[in-house]
């Protein structure tokens, strides 16, 4: 059996080792070299993983899985499924739900699928106005894919009226349109699930830690580092607070499943619960990085079987270890802002499991680019011990690195 791999983060470093536990040939298509998931590959490819044109040549493997947002929207799964090379990632009208804001705020209206905050979408200053009357304060999306720095909150990036106004305005004159919404108070927690377009499988839940520096300081990044719980939920979130927004997800599924086709592929929503109700803030129709290295750990059940389960339609109850697990980023020193690059990192043989995110092979040194380095991953009975054992091993990652010294620390 022959899978290929599409991506060259530490997500997709996760679906490979996971898928090299099974006797089955694998194939990497990466833009950048993953020396990680280059030593678990029979075959590596070095394209521009977002070009469908690239993908003529992995006709005749037997599925693929895509891990990135990007060759998502750009139409990579459709390509690949008319190669007839099963897919698990959504072909690109039902990746729409991430790459459009505004198409997934329609998508819940007109199915009357509960989730929504007060939202308009503007194409021009006058409906940015009138919407500013009803709603002081707004959280402003672009249209298009940001690689998740497109999105500016009043009081946290836009600080009075003015700000709104002029990156609206922005937005209008590059994108045609901009996505305001009511600024929702609350905690904010992520559901990822597997789906075959019917049936949606929640996984264990995690929570991931987004800002540069201890006590959640300084810039946001791509993501830290993140944990889970031994029994797979989190402690201070209720069962219907977690029910609410797995039912914003069925319900989406099957809207899409209606209108559109099957969504065959892990999704992942992201969610705030405020005082009044669970409102979606945004779909990925992907996993999470870090939040896949956490469950993909875990997961008993062969990755190819969830891969047939999704791609023919009868996916099965996917079984995960009880165990806690933590994972610590090493990024560059000065990440996010001013990174320093092409430093040599030693990672010696931490007991850890080690994903490689961006870095490269320079004649046998592994250096840093301007992104996430390293990600560690220790497993425990509870998570103090899984988050003992993993900072164990940061300091045997040598190397120009900065890491969170409390991932985990008041879980
Ligand atoms: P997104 O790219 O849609 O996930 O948005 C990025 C971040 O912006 C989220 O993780 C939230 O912290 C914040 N955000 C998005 N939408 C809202 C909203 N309606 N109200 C408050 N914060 C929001
Ligand atoms: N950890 C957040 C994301 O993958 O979008």
């Amino acid at each position: 059996m022959k899978v290929l791999v599409v991506g060259n983060g530490a997500r997709e470093h996760a679906i490979t080792r996971k898928l090299a536990e099974e006797d089955i040939e694998l194939t990497a298509a990466m833009s950048r070299l993953n020396p990680g998931i280059a030593a678990l590959c029979k075959t590596v490819e070095i394209i521009d993983i977002n070009n469908t044109e690239n993908y003529d040549r992995f006709k005749g493997h037997d599925m693929a899985f895509i891990g990135p947002e990007a060759p998502l929207a750009e139409g990579v799964a459709d390509k690949l499924w008319s190669l007839g090379v099963p897919v698990v990632g959504p072909t690109k009208p039902l990746a729409k739900l991430e790459w459009s804001k505004s198409y997934t705020r329609e998508v819940l209206d007109e199915h009357e699928i509960e989730g929504n905050p007060g939202f308009k979408i503007c194409r021009n200053i006058a409906d940015v106005n009138k919407f500013l009357e009803k709603y002081p304060e707004v959280a402003v999306k672009p249209d298009v894919l940001t690689g998740g720095k497109g999105v500016k909150v009043s009081g946290d990036h836009l600080h009075s009226q003015h700000e709104v106004k002029d990156y609206a305005a922005e937005r209008i004159n590059a994108d045609g349109l901009v996505v305001l919404e009511e600024k929702l108070i609350g905690e904010e927690f992520t559901l990822q699930a597997f789906t075959d377009g019917h049936r949606v499988e929640v996984m264990p839940l995690v929570r991931d830690f987004k800002r540069a520096y201890d006590d959640d300081k300084g810039p946001n990044t791509g993501s830290m580092g993140s944990y889970s719980c031994e029994d797979h939920g989190m402690s201070d979130l209720s069962k219907e607070v977690i029910a609410k927004g797995t039912k914003i997800m069925e319900e989406t599924i099957k809207a899409m499943t209606e209108t559109v086709g099957k969504f065959k592929g892990p999704i992942y929503g992201g969610f705030m619960n405020t005082p009044n109700d669970v409102y979606l803030i945004e779909y990925n129709c992907r996993m999470g990085d870090p939040e896949a290295i956490n469950v993909l750990s875990l997961l008993e059940t062969p990755l190819t079987e969830m891969g047939y389960g999704m791609t023919e339609g009868n996916l099965p109850k996917p079984a995960f270890m009880k165990k806690a697990t933590v994972c610590v980023y090493l990024v560059p020193e000065g990440y996010p802002t001013n990174p320093v690059r092409d430093q040599p990192i030693e990672i010696g043989e931490p007991a850890s499991e080690v994903y490689y995110a961006s870095v490269y092979d320079d004649n046998g040194v592994i250096r840093t680019t301007s992104s996430r380095a390293v990600a560690l991953l220790a497993k425990g009975d509870n998570v103090q011990k899984a988050r003992k054992a993993v900072y164990k091993d940061v300091n045997k990652v040598k190397g120009r690195l900065h890491y969170r010294t409390d991932i985990a620390k008041h879980a």
